[in-house]
């Protein structure tokens, strides 16, 4: 019945599913003017009737399959304690753990008055969403948000790597309590209304293949057990980004329902890997919809080449960017739609 659903849940859908990551984002201008009345990025995070009109937006606009919640992953470090800034052209500034004492002082469970705000917003939209439409809840991996939080911004994550291959007590404890947050904050997006939850690692590819299973699978898959304890087969997609060879170790390692596939890796190839039914999500790359139409379209082709729509959910392999014409996105969507009509 939803598109996205069904291919999550190993049913044949009427037809592929269509999303984007940041699809409510800077390229829209609807999306600039909303962030600037709400004053901040963090302050329209966190006004519910402000997030939910931006998670809405793109899909007036476009014929998308799904919407995502209007949040970021960096919300739950700072529930957690730690100082979170975002400044203009430069990202996120987060205050940083140094040692285990700093991690005995962050919080993982009671109540957390950002999530919810955070919820009320899932609770918003999924009241504001056609039928059809599925709403996605999503968190940050273990990896990626204990990244930013030693590092304290989006640098090259070698001093987090250093920590967390030499000192893995405490960032062994730092993990466990990122792991207790995200749960909670996941369970409350289900409770609100969300039916498919993401989980980003969006870092992964920073992680030697000697320890992706201590530092990118297992904690992934301690938060994809806890919520199925709650909710049996829930469905979650897990983008483990930049993996490239090792997309079944962490799709059967993690039980994903999909997985993410950044651009540059065949989808044919890693569908050729996965267990029977398990779906793969993505991979146009971001900077095709900074070229022509006529470059689009062949992208759009080459990444659906081999690909069924019963596996497969259309993206982007990472978030989009600023400088995308709104324009090319509804050619996106058209490339994609004609592809499957002319293959019936
Ligand atoms: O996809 C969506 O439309 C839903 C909302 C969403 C945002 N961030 C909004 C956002 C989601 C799912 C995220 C996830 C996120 N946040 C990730 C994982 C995915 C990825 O991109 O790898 C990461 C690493 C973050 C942390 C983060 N937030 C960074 C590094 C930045 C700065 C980089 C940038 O694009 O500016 C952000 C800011 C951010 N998060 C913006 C948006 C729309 C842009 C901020 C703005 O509007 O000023």
């Amino acid at each position: 019945m939803k598109p996205l659903l069904d291919v999550l849940q190993s049913r044949i859908p009427e037809r592929r599913p269509i999303w984007v990551m940041r699809q409510a984002g800077r390229y829209l201008p609807e999306y600039r003017a909303v962030r600037d009345k709400a004053g901040s990025f963090l302050k329209l995070c966190y006004n519910p009737e402000l997030a939910c009109e931006v998670t809405l937006q793109p899909l007036r606009r476009y014929d998308f399959d799904a919407a995502i919640l209007f949040s970021d992953i960096l919300v739950v470090p700072q529930a957690m304690g730690l100082a979170l800034d975002f400044r203009e052209g430069e990202g996120p500034v987060l205050q940083t753990v140094h040692n285990s004492s700093d991690v005995d002082q962050l919080r993982s469970v009671g109540d957390f008055a950002e999530f919810s705000s955070v919820w009320q917003t899932v609770e918003l939209v999924k009241a504001g969403l056609a039928k059809k439409k599925t709403l996605i809840g999503f968190c940050g991996a273990p990896w990626t948000v204990a990244s930013y939080m030693i590092e304290g911004g989006s640098s090259n994550r070698k001093q987090a790597l250093a920590v967390a291959l030499e000192n893995p007590a405490w960032y062994g404890q730092l993990v466990e309590k990122i792991i207790a947050a995200s749960v909670l904050y996941l369970l409350g997006q289900i409770k609100a209304g969300a039916e498919v939850l993401q989980i980003f690692d969006s870092w992964a590819g920073d992680v030697p293949m000697a320890a992706q299973k201590r530092l990118v699978i297992d904690p992934i898959k301690r938060i994809v057990n806890a919520v199925r304890e709650v909710h049996a087969g829930f469905p979650i997609i897990v983008f483990a980004r930049g993996v490239n060879s090792q997309h079944s170790a962490v799709a059967v390692g993690t039980s994903a329902s999909a997985i993410g596939i950044e651009e540059d890796c065949s989808l044919a190839a890693v569908l050729a890997s996965l267990p029977d039914k398990m779906a793969v999500q993505g991979n146009l790359a971001p900077s095709a919809l900074l070229g022509s139409s006529d470059a689009l379209k062949v992208a759009v082709g080459a990444v659906l080449q081999g690909v069924p729509k019963a596996r497969h959910i259309f993206n982007l392999g990472h978030g989009i960017t600023p400088q995308v014409d709104p324009a090319m996105v509804a050619k996106l969507v058209d490339y994609v739609r004609a592809y499957d009509a002319e293959q019936l």
